[in-house]
């Protein structure tokens, strides 16, 4: 399933009460991206680090915070801000919402070409 193209109308992924609460699963797209629910708010992101490309879905959640499996690198998971760790770009984000018990999301992701731009950093620094 190509997500990128502008046209795209949005996409179902699951009913609300089939996800699991706090824990991130994957969802089988190309790209691959997670979503993580929390209560009635469903937070769908790109599922690869932006640093060396690790399954973000396999690391720690802690509240709003994600923190990678293999350098540690810690995002929002509702702003895909690098907050700690590795520094890295800004995660990609896709809008979702829920309608009639179902979990929509926006075909185009958040702030696409600012995400695009930046690059990862060293360590620590944000
Ligand atoms: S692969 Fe995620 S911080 Fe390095």
């Amino acid at each position: 399933m190509a997500l990128f193209r502008r046209d795209r109308p949005p996409v179902r992924l699951a009913a609300l009460a089939d996800l699991p609460e706090d824990l991130p699963r994957r969802i089988s797209t190309s790209p691959p991206l997670a979503v993580v629910r929390h209560g009635e708010t469903v937070h769908v992101f790109e599922d690869r680090c932006p640093h060396a490309g690790a399954i973000l879905s396999r690391g720690v959640l802690d509240g709003n915070r994600l923190t990678c499996p293999i350098h540690k690198g810690t995002f929002e998971i509702d702003t895909g801000r690098s907050v700690g760790g590795v520094a890295c770009r800004t995660l990609r984000t896709y809008p979702t919402w829920v309608e009639n018990g179902d979990v929509y999301m926006a075909a185009e992701p958040r702030g696409r070409r600012s995400a695009r731009r930046a690059k990862c950093g060293g360590e620590d620094g944000v």
